[in-house]
């Protein structure tokens, strides 16, 4: 795996930062609810940023899944977004969600998640993104919650796929553009 990455971006240890970070703020921000906190999990990229992250927030919180697709196999968005798994339940009125994803990049999937929870009764939508390529952006959003800003790449690790590989590296890394066929 290793010979198809192009750089290390965001290490390991910097990682940690971002999550300690980005803990006590949601901490900080989630003080004065009596509302309960939801951190809905995007499936399957928001794996272990969700886990990273929710280790560190000491407030009580329960977890979520939802599992979406905007994407193929390839790396551009197809700008519709499929929910394949969703939030079973019926006290949306009393919950403060707070959508974790891996990344933002043409901002369609946020955007029509926080939309589509607010729909379904939501107390409150937040959202927050390990990583941020607003260069990319196809539709005007901003996540509450960003991890860090990178530079119009494909990024791999972490979490984060090409064709459902590269999930287990421990870091992120920019992937080589041979690898799915760019220049
Ligand atoms: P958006 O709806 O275009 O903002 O797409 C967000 C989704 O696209 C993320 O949850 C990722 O699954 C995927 N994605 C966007 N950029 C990358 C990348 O650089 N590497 C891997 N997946 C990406
Ligand atoms: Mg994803």
């Amino acid at each position: 795996m290793l010979h198809d990455i192009d750089s290390i971006l965001i290490t390991e240890e910097e990682i940690k930062d971002i999550c300690d970070r980005l803990a006590s703020k949601i901490d900080e921000d989630y003080t004065d609810t009596d509302k309960k906190l939801i951190l809905v999990c995007i499936l399957k990229g928001s794996l272990m940023f969700c886990a990273e992250l929710m280790k560190r927030i000491k407030r009580p919180l329960e977890v979520e899944f939802m599992k979406v697709s905007s994407y193929g196999s390839r790396t551009d968005s197809s700008g519709v977004i499929n929910i394949h798994l969703d939030i079973k339940r019926d006290d949306f009125e009393d919950l403060d969600f707070l959508i974790i994803e891996d990344i933002v990049d043409s901002g369609r999937t946020l955007s029509h998640l926080v939309k589509y929870l607010k729909e379904r009764g939501a107390n409150s939508v937040r959202t927050c993104a390990l990583l941020d390529k607003p260069e990319r952006r196809a539709v005007d959003y901003k996540a509450d919650y960003v991890g860090t800003v990178i530079p119009d790449k494909f990024v791999v690790g972490f979490g984060l796929d090409y064709s459902e590989k590269y999930r287990n590296l421990p870091f992120v890394g920019v992937l080589k553009p041979s690898v799915w066929g760019g220049e």
